[in-house]
């Protein structure tokens, strides 16, 4: 492929310039230096990058079958229209199971509605026992927080536990950050990337942990840690594409943004049970059903959660509001994870027990200067990365 213009970083450093033919590293270097989209000489004989060609008859039953997963948003709107036209052909090369998710309610009887509407009460009064939080977690929440904080400080935190270390490498070395070399230490890590964004990641991968396991049985906690996965490779490469600056604050908090359904799933499952069996086509969302059933939404819950956890404000703020993001305090990152949630959803990425794709705030989408086009460019790229960290986060090679 032979650049059609020239290449530059968002402060306007010539990256690469025009005519120049593009190898993976330059991949690598346009992703580092948050570069979304170049464009193309396109060669004779086609797009080389376009997968295989789809049957138009295929694109048509899954356009129709994608409707009422719409059913909540405008068609005719520019970014909905263009994330559906994704999920479309997305969904058509590799075909998601449309139907919503089960549950396997646990055994004995479901609560009762009322029994519900004071858990959050309950929980505030400690009356019922919430995950206790790695006290890691507190340790490196506190050196974000503090501005004196050093880059030894972090690593030396971090490198105690080696579980988190090995998969923090794994990750920074993967594709995803696309760094021309190897990065073989913590330390390393945190002088390449910055202490605060590795500890952000540290934070993230080590709170994901606490729910790992919850049993199959009862709901695809992997299926889950997909939809989160995804949710944070497209909050990091839209951050870049939008010039929002925190990518890793916005890839932990749309890993981290559904925390609150987690915690419902695992401490109530009687309550879940009751909420997946109202959310289904033609009834309520599962969001909705939150309330009915628990008079409050996992996004409360968070938020009780962060406080408590320490969380820092700017990270709890994007996840308390990534379905309403004109809340938060600054709306432009807390709509990175409200459209990342519902491109993941739309493409069927893994599963959060919600049938329906979140309806877009479009003036939450007014406020990221990102164009429909350039989603048509962030979702593949997104999806290309969503694998390979499946595995790694999975503990496979
Ligand atoms: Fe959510
Ligand atoms: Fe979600």
């Amino acid at each position: 492929m032979i650049l059609a213009a020239d290449v530059t970083d968002t402060n306007g450093r010539l990256l690469l310039s025009r005519g120049q033919p593009i190898a993976s590293k330059h991949l690598n270097i346009f992703k580092m230096w948050g570069v979304p989209e170049v464009q193309i000489q396109h060669a004779e004989g086609g797009d080389p990058e376009a997968g295989p060609t789809v049957d138009p008859e295929a694109l048509r039953r899954v356009a129709q079958a994608l409707q009422p997963v719409f059913a909540d948003n405008d068609l005719a709107h520019p970014a909905v229209a263009e994330i559906f036209r994704q999920a479309v052909i997305h969904r058509s090369r590799r075909p998601v199971d449309p139907k919503p998710d089960r549950w396997a309610a646990p055994a004995g009887e479901a609560p009762s509605p009322a029994a519900g509407r004071d858990l959050r009460k309950k929980i505030r009064n400690r009356d019922i026992k919430l995950p206790e939080v790695p006290s890691l977690i507190f340790t490196l929440n506190d050196t974000i927080a503090d501005p004196f904080s050093s880059a030894d400080d972090i690593a030396q935190v971090i490198s105690k536990s080696p579980g988190l270390s090995a998969l923090l490498l794994r990750i920074v070395n993967s594709a995803f950050y696309g760094f021309p070399s190897r990065i073989d230490s913590v330390t390393r890590a945190v002088t390449i990337i910055g202490s605060k964004e590795v500890s952000a990641l540290a934070v993230g991968i080590t709170t994901m942990e606490i729910f790992k396991d919850i049993p199959k049985a009862v709901f695809d906690m992997q299926a889950f840690t997909h939809h989160s996965l995804a949710c944070g490779v497209l909050a990091r490469i839209l951050a870049a594409g939008g010039n929002i600056r925190n990518t890793e604050q916005l890839f932990v908090s749309g890993l981290l943004h559904d925390i609150g359904r987690m915690v419902i799933f695992k401490y109530f499952p009687g309550q879940a049970g009751l909420m997946m069996s109202g959310a289904s086509p033609g009834k309520s969302s599962l969001y909705d059903m939150e309330k009915a059933v628990l008079g409050f939404r996992h996004t409360d819950l968070a938020a009780d959660l962060f406080e408590k956890w320490k969380f820092p404000v700017a990270l709890s703020q994007n996840v308390v509001c990534h379905h309403r993001p004109l809340a938060a305090q600054d709306p432009a990152k807390a709509a990175i994870i409200h459209l990342s949630d519902i491109i993941a959803h739309s493409l069927g990425e893994g599963k959060s027990g919600e049938w329906r794709v979140p309806a877009l705030d479009t003036t939450a989408w007014d406020k990221l200067r990102i164009s429909p086009q350039t989603l048509s460019t962030i979702i593949p790229q997104a999806l290309h990365h969503l694998g390979f960290l499946m595995t790694i986060f999975n503990g496979g090679d």
